[in-house]
């Protein structure tokens, strides 16, 4: 019987366009973009987004905006947003020339005028405000993704022996159906869909 590690296949082949964007952020010496894992849960809601618009709330130096983009439906829209003009412009230059991305460089709240948004990656700014922040960006029947929390086995989640109120609050709001999906070896994702 094959050994069960809890981990999605290392070695499986990235999207060019993942691995340029990773290249920019190692070169830049950015850490911060999201794991291969999340990047492919995005990919994969990307697809059901149809005609969009797909937002992401914090660029980074593109890798989820690269994921996201992979998974884009033809036509559709994908607007991202980071208020540090270095990290901006790096994700800009990974899409000159493409219309269908959109990079601006701004606080997340300008967003907003893009949207509401089919998917949501709710990844630098907005994301501590809870669904209260964000709520208003979200389509119904959209989706919100937030990685990057420590697995928790009991209710109420905790993160350093204090309960987890950002993610309480997601899991328990009446405006979402969500859940939270593992991503990695002691880490999740929260996928929210707005009712
Ligand atoms: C975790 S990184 C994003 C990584 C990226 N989504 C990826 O997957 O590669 C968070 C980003 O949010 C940006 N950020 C933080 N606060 C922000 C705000 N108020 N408005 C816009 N961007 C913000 C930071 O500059 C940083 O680049």
């Amino acid at each position: 019987m094959p050994q069960r590690t809890g981990r999605a296949p290392v070695n499986r082949p990235l999207p060019p366009l993942v691995m340029r964007a990773k290249r920019d952020a190692a070169a830049a010496g950015f850490g911060r973009s999201c794991r291969d894992e999340v990047g492919r849960l995005l990919a994969t809601l990307a697809g059901t987004a149809g005609a969009g618009p797909v937002g992401e709330l914090g660029s980074g130096y593109g890798v989820g905006t690269a994921w996201l983009r992979t998974g884009l439906a033809p036509g559709a829209r994908l607007v991202t947003v980071d208020r540090d003009p270095a990290a901006a412009a790096a994700t800009g230059a990974l899409f000159a020339g493409d219309p269908a991305v959109t990079v601006l460089v701004d606080d997340w709240r300008a967003a907003a005028g893009h949207g509401p948004y089919r998917l949501l990656f709710c990844d630098g700014g907005g994301k501590q405000g809870g669904p209260d922040a964000v709520t208003g960006l979200v389509a119904p029947g959209g989706v919100v993704v937030l990685d990057d929390f420590t697995a928790s086995s009991g209710w109420p989640p905790t993160f350093g022996g204090e309960v987890d109120r950002l993610r309480v609050s997601w899991l328990t709001d009446e405006r979402f159906l969500a859940t939270e999906v593992g991503t990695g070896p002691g880490v999740v994702a929260i996928v929210a869909t707005r009712r």
